[in-house]
């Protein structure tokens, strides 16, 4: 019996540090875990606020990842331009769209598709405050976003293989294009600010710029 406790309680200890492990992981507890902010804590879930497993938003722009959320992202962005870019850079596309839904400054946080399970927030409508996580609709000062990969004067740039630079993710339809979820994970920020890899000695850049 004795045996037994000893045994249960270390199985106990296993099962509660992997616990442990996958809520660093995951969403729960990051900046992208909104529960806190709703009216109805107990009853709010994580991931409503991104996704839904039916009826999600098809709107050309919205990430196709079951999205949850009004793709109304309306505003013109300004880009980024510099007399040393190779490429055109375009209007955001794909999953950026996604991402400026909320960090746009502009946009709802809780402008859902579907609002199953009142995920009001406790000031309903309220968007991005401002600070330095609201980029705004100026992207003039942020590195470019939703332009093509490939075909960058080869030697300046690691080869993508199969539709990623390292353990980086192209997107679109061709699998070859920069998007904020190339550099960020939304759902894991064991590296800091969602970032992909750790950027300790520039390691985040280095995987795409040769410098
Ligand atoms: C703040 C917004 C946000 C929240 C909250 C969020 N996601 Fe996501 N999710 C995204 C975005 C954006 C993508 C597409 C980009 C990507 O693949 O990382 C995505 C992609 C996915 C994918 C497909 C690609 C992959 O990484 O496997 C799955 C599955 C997923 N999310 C599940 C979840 C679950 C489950 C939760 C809740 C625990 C959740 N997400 C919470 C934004 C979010
Ligand atoms: C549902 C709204 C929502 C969506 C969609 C969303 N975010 Fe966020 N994000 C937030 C909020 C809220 C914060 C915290 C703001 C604050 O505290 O200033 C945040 C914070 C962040 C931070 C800072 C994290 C930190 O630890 O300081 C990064 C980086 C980030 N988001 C990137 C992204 C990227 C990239 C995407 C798309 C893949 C995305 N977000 C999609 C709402 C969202
Ligand atoms: C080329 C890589 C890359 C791309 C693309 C990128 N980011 Fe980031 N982002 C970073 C890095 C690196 C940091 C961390 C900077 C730091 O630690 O000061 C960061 C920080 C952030 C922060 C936190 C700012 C702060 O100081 O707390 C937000 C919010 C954010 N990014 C959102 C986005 C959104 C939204 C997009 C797309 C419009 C995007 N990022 C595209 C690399 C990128
Ligand atoms: C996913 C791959 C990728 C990552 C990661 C990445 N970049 Fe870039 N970066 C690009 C691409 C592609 C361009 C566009 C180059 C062009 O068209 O000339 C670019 C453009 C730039 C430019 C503008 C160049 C110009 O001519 O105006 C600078 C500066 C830059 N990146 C710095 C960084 C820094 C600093 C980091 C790390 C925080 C980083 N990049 C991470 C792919 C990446």
């Amino acid at each position: 019996m004795k045996t037994f406790k000893i045994l249960l309680a270390a199985t106990m200890g296993i099962a509660m540090i992997g616990a442990a492990g996958s809520a660093q992981a995951g969403v729960a507890g990051t900046k992208h875990d909104l529960t806190p902010l709703t009216t109805s804590p107990s009853t709010a879930q994580i991931c409503v606020f991104c996704h839904t497993p039916h009826a999600a938003s098809t709107a050309v722009g919205a990430p196709p990842v079951l999205w949850n959320r009004n793709a109304s992202v309306t505003a013109s962005f300004t880009l980024y331009s510099s007399p040393t870019m190779d490429n055109a850079t375009s209007q955001p596309t794909g999953v950026s769209l996604g991402c400026l839904s909320c960090h746009d400054g502009a946009t709802a946080y809780d402008s859902l598709v579907n609002t199953a399970n009142a995920t009001a927030l406790t000031t309903p409508g309220s968007t991005m405050p401002v600070g330095v996580t609201n980029l705004g609709t100026s992207l003039a000062n942020d590195h470019p976003i939703s332009m093509t990969y490939g075909g960058l004067a080869g030697a300046e740039f690691v080869a993508a293989v199969s539709g990623k630079v390292g353990v980086l993710p192209l997107f679109g339809a061709g699998s070859d294009q920069v998007e904020c979820a190339s550099c960020h994970n939304p759902h894991d920020s064991t590296n800091g600010k969602f970032l992909r890899t750790s950027n300790n000695s520039s390691a985040l850049c280095t995987t795409c710029h040769v410098k």
